[in-house]
């Protein structure tokens, strides 16, 4: 199983896999081509989706290859003195807050995490008495830490205008763009605004694609494609104006989906930034290589602690995958920050797999209170913005059942007896209530809380002698650790659900450009149909109309995406057009007439002769005008 390695490891990783060569999918940047290792996901029963996500996850950590393309990956030597130049420009501004600000900015759960650093960081200094130094901004709002918006993503002058706001007064700002895809105008356009006002700010552009695979497509109503901007930056970084983090990681688990590996990735990397930043200028300690080392090796030893819950995980998934089958619902009930990666994989689970908002839902004691997010009490907006442990009583507990799934998140250093107590309440009225408890050797969840579960999975951490920060990176890794559980039972529910066909997300909303441009290809790799084809029958279920005009075939993308946004099973729909050669009415029944959507796509496919083969699968890509 090992490939080379020239470093210590904790974990073994996957031998190098076919998507490191040349021509594998060659149309498609790393983070939107489909990974090998997961190419029947669909199919596997829940022990075998974990293991798979296990695979997947540890390619984050694979070295680079010798006998393939050169990708850079987060051990790369390339990776790691940008992450100390970062870290030095960092350690400056720390030293200089009243003049000085790190901003971090994303779009979907590439900003969710950005606040959820900010937040943590800046609690960090405030434990340190020392002036907060970090600001956040995610495309949409604080609305966008709750509820996927991804319209705003697709603009540039948005995102500038934030970062110009946020900004106002400072003398030196570090700037920190995630886009995972290198793809997101919102993040282009602060990197330009960046790369235009040198004399104040240092960008920074995060991401999982080699800069030649950024997106270079034009964007609406603007100048330059992601990939000029990325361009412009690689010149930059010559001269230690502007740097690009952008190591490979592997494609997803689920095509395209950057929540997954490369939010992991994004949190792993940043957390090293920041803690290497922080120990230079609070602890006077030296950014060295080996510093860094020692800390990526202490994310894969949360790797090995999470997926060696393999077997308990993956009921889980189960009971998950059982709930969203019969149509009940999933609810994470979080302490402290643990509650935010409950909201935030719940917050995919809509664009991801067309799930409803109120499907998966997270919740956090004391709501707001506890977020600590900048616009504050955001409850208003609307029931799906309610979010303390309050309101799930108030609001949700009365109507939840043996239907629905419910699962804890918290530490032995919560509050016990609060947990306690809404757990016994929760328990009247399902038996599907299960727990993630995260301890301390030697600490175990005391039996009167046990008694309430039908099942723990309780993770074990080493005890922490050294103070402060010591809990502090525990808490990160906690949150690691959390995420990736989340992910998996979420993930594996929906494939459970059958909303997965071989590892395409099948019935994600076509709500911005790069979601659009996702749908086509595919919807050419399933069908193996031309791309004009396929962008026929995608705009035919987006407009609800067996007969294009001309004004909808020349509308610009946002048009369509705008169109496509309050729509349900728009690609579906459109792979059944292109499978059956049918109407749009008949499209909808044959998908009704079957339990689950891959049965009915399966069964639709298969009625045209397309046999079900990876390969005949992958060869479905083609050109820009095939
Ligand atoms: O467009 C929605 C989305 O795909 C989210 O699912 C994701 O978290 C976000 O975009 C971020 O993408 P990126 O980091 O590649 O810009």
């Amino acid at each position: 199983m090992l490939g080379s390695r020239k470093h210590n490891h904790i974990i073994e990783t996957p031998d190098t896999g076919k998507w490191q060569l040349a021509g594998y999918e060659a149309s498609l940047p790393l983070t939107e081509k489909s990974n090998p290792i997961t190419k029947e996901i669909d199919k596997a029963d829940p022990l075998q989706i974990v293991h798979l996500l296990k695979l997947c996850d540890a390619e984050i950590f694979q070295e680079e290859g010798e006998t393939v393309i050169n990708y850079q990956r987060l051990y790369s030597e390339s990776v790691l003195q940008t992450l100390i130049d970062v870290a030095k420009k960092m350690e400056d501004i720390l030293k200089d807050p009243e003049h000085s600000l790190v901003v971090l900015s994303g779009c979907g759960t590439s900003g969710r995490l950005a606040y959820l650093l900010v937040t943590s960081f800046n609690r960090l200094l405030k434990g340190l008495q020392k002036k907060h130094n970090y600001d956040y901004i995610i495309a949409g709002g604080d609305k966008a830490l709750l509820t996927s918006q991804e319209a705003p993503e697709d603009n540039p002058y948005l995102g500038a205008e934030e970062l110009e706001k946020v900004c106002a007064g400072k003398k030196q700002v570090l700037f920190i763009g995630i886009s995972c895809g290198l793809s997101a105008p919102f993040i282009a356009g602060q990197l330009d605004f960046c790369m235009n006002n040198l004399n104040v700010f240092t960008p920074v552009l995060v991401g999982f694609n080699p800069t030649n695979m950024a997106r270079n497509e034009i964007i609406e109503g603007w100048h330059l494609t992601f990939y000029q901007v990325a361009e412009r930056m690689q010149e930059l970084q010559k001269n230690y104006r502007a740097f690009i983090l952008n190591p490979a990681v592997g494609p997803e688990a689920i095509t395209g989906s950057s929540r997954m590996k490369a939010g992991s990735a994004t949190k792993i990397m940043l957390e090293i930034l920041f803690l290497a930043a922080h120990r230079a200028a609070f602890s006077n300690k030296e950014i060295t290589a080996n510093g860094i080392l020692d800390c990526l090796q202490a994310y894969e030893r949360v790797h090995k602690v999470t997926y060696s819950q393999s077997k308990k995980i993956s009921v889980l998934v189960n009971q998950v995958g059982e709930s969203l089958q019969k149509g009940g619902h999933v609810y994470y009930i979080g302490w402290q920050t643990l509650g935010v990666m409950g909201i935030i994989d719940a917050s995919e689970c809509p664009p991801t797999f067309g799930a409803d908002v109120g499907d998966v839902r997270g919740f956090i004691n004391n709501g707001y209170k506890e977020m600590d997010n900048k616009e504050g009490n955001i409850a208003s907006l609307g029931p799906e913005f309610c979010i303390a442990h309050d309101d799930f009583v108030r609001n949700i507990l009365p109507h939840v059942n043996d239907n629905d799934t419910v699962l804890f998140l918290f530490t032995l250093d919560d509050d016990l007896s609060e947990i306690d107590k809404l757990a016994t309440q929760i328990s009247a009225n399902t038996s599907n209530l299960h727990a993630v408890a995260h301890s301390t050797a030697g600490h175990y969840v005391p039996e009167n809380v046990k008694k309430s579960f039908a099942s723990i999975i309780s993770i074990t951490w080493p005890i922490v002698f050294s103070e402060y920060e010591g809990c502090f990176v525990q808490k990160l890794q906690r949150e690691l650790c959390t995420k990736w559980i989340l992910n998996i039972i979420s993930t594996g529910g929906h494939i459970l659900k059958g909303k997965i066909y071989y590892n395409y997300m099948m019935d994600l909303k076509v709500s911005n450009t790069k979601l659009f441009r996702r749908a086509l290809a595919i919807l050419q790799r399933v069908t193996g149909q031309s791309r004009l084809r396929c962008q026929e029958a995608l705009l035919q279920a987006i407009y609800d109309t067996d007969e294009l005009t001309d004004p909808i075939r020349t509308s610009e993308v946002t048009k369509h995406t705008q169109m496509a946004s309050t729509k349900n099973q728009v690609v579906p729909t459109a792979v059944v057009i292109l499978a059956r050669n049918c109407s749009l009415t008949e499209a909808r029944s044959r998908l009704d007439a079957h339990p689950t959507m891959r049965e009915a796509i399966e069964a639709c496919l298969r009625a045209t002769g397309r046999k079900r083969t990876a390969d005949q699968i992958a060869a479905g890509i083609h050109g820009e005008n095939d």
